[in-house]
């Protein structure tokens, strides 16, 4: 018994150690996303020419109606700009998102990245 339980004990902290080194443990940040601001719409018009407030705005709204529903809100921090693009897609699949919808949430939280202290 006591065998069994120092096993299992060890199982448990090696895919803890596994799920840790491998960076996909689901946030816990409980992150407030912020509003658009003209500065963010600015910005991002300077990245992507086809961009508006409006489609930022739609990003940081299907943020709030489905990114909620498996773990707490990731800070734009969570992820690098160099990562964000490809965990947004895996998310934007999990939650059932389509292109529009995932390319309006990339651009917002890239947006609000920039504009976020400690973004470097
Ligand atoms: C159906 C459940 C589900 C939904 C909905 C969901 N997630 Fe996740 N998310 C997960 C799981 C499970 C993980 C951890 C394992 C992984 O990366 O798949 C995760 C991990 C993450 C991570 C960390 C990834 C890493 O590898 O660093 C981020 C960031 C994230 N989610 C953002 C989002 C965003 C943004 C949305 C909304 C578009 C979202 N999630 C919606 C289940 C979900």
């Amino acid at each position: 018994m006591a065998v069994r339980t120092s096993q299992s004990l060890l199982i448990i902290i090696i895919s803890a150690g596994i799920l840790t080194l491998a960076g996909c443990l689901p946030p816990r940040d409980h992150a407030q996303l912020p509003t658009v601001s003209p500065d963010m719409a600015t910005w991002a018009a300077t990245q992507w020419s086809d961009t508006s407030a409006a489609q930022l705005s739609h990003g940081r709204e299907t943020m709030e109606n489905h990114c909620t529903a498996c773990h707490s809100m990731p800070s734009p921090l969570h992820e690098t700009v160099k990562d964000w693009p490809d965990v947004m897609q895996d998310m934007a699949d999990h939650a059932k998102l389509g292109n529009v919808d995932q390319q309006a949430m990339l651009r917002y939280i890239l947006a609000a990245r920039n504009f976020l202290p400690g973004s470097g």
